[in-house]
């Protein structure tokens, strides 16, 4: 690691789920020790089930882990804190706010005036395409535009760290490469450090300086990639060559692990008495 400050430490980090109606534990992870320096993008893949969002959860401070230890700025994480902003899986909008309102409730907790709150609201609605429907309840959005919203508002909060599970799954192509290029582009002038799960290889290499793979559960670092692509180039960067060797190289390691737990769940389908959240792969 370089001289740059690292900003989120994780080091041996196990997760364990009571397993209802047995004495067993479920790992969900195990032994993950990862660093992201200050500023760093760093996208995580796996398969599903491999404990991203169980990750996610212990950095957001929403769970405790089993075993070992999450650092932010060197002090261990305790809670959820206005460092981070959280995006998650399942957009977690508050279902009696308008798109605006949910925006603006984290701008409160930060202490924004009114009308400071309302024009960022709206800056941010604007950029994720949904100018014009800030009056909306969550229940007259789509899902995409739903999580849009969410995106909107852990980006108008301005956290040091950004945590973001899968957030343009439920979007259109058109939609998800101009959001991936808006958060670059904020990436780059705020110096953010940001963690972005995704199950999508070509977003993970156009995103990510560092492509980190977990295994099929229980989930651990299987490698981590650098990717040293010029994207200032202003090139289809997606279309060159180094782009697909990256590609390749994601989708052989996530290959083996999802035939590993395609493997693994019809061994426990063939056992009795087995969880039926095991076999989510
Ligand atoms: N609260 C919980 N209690 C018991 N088991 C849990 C709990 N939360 C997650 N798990 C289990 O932990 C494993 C990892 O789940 P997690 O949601 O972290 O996976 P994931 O990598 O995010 O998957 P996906 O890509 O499908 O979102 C799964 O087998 C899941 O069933
Ligand atoms: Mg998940």
């Amino acid at each position: 690691m370089t001289d740059t400050a690292v900003k989120l430490r994780l080091t041996g980090v196990r997760k364990q789920f009571a397993v209802r109606g047995s004495q067993e534990q479920f790992t969900a992870v195990e032994d993950i020790s990862l660093e992201l320096r200050e500023g760093e993008f760093l996208v995580l893949v796996g398969p599903s089930g491999s404990g991203k969002s169980t990750l996610l959860d212990l950095l957001g401070g929403l769970s405790k882990p089993t075993e070992g230890e999450l650092l932010l700025d060197g002090k261990p994480i305790t809670g959820p804190g206005l460092d981070r902003g959280i995006v998650f899986q399942q957009y977690a909008l508050l279902p009696w706010r308008t798109a605006r309102a949910n925006i603006e409730f984290g701008l409160e907790a930060k202490g924004l005036r009114r009308a400071q709150r309302r024009e960022l609201a709206d800056h941010y609605l604007e950029l994720v395409g949904l100018a014009g429907f800030g009056d909306r309840y969550p229940h007259e959005l789509s899902g995409g535009m739903k999580q849009r919203v969410a995106i909107a508002r852990s980006l108008a909060f301005d956290p040091e760290v950004l945590l973001m599970d899968e957030p343009f799954a439920a979007l259109d192509a058109q939609t998800r490469e101009s959001l991936q290029d808006e958060l670059l582009r904020i990436w780059k002038t705020t110096g953010k450090t940001i963690l972005f799960i995704t199950h999508g290889i070509d977003e993970a290499v156009y995103l990510g300086q560092r492509v980190a793979v977990l295994t099929s559960r229980p989930g651990r670092v299987k490698s981590i990639l650098e990717i040293d692509i010029d994207r200032a180039s202003g090139a289809d960067i997606r279309s060159g060559e180094r782009f697909r060797e990256y590609r390749h190289a994601i989708w052989e390691q996530l290959q083996t692990e999802v035939s590993r737990a395609q493997g693994l769940e019809r061994a426990e389908i063939g056992s009795a008495g087995n969880d039926r959240r095991h076999a989510h792969v």
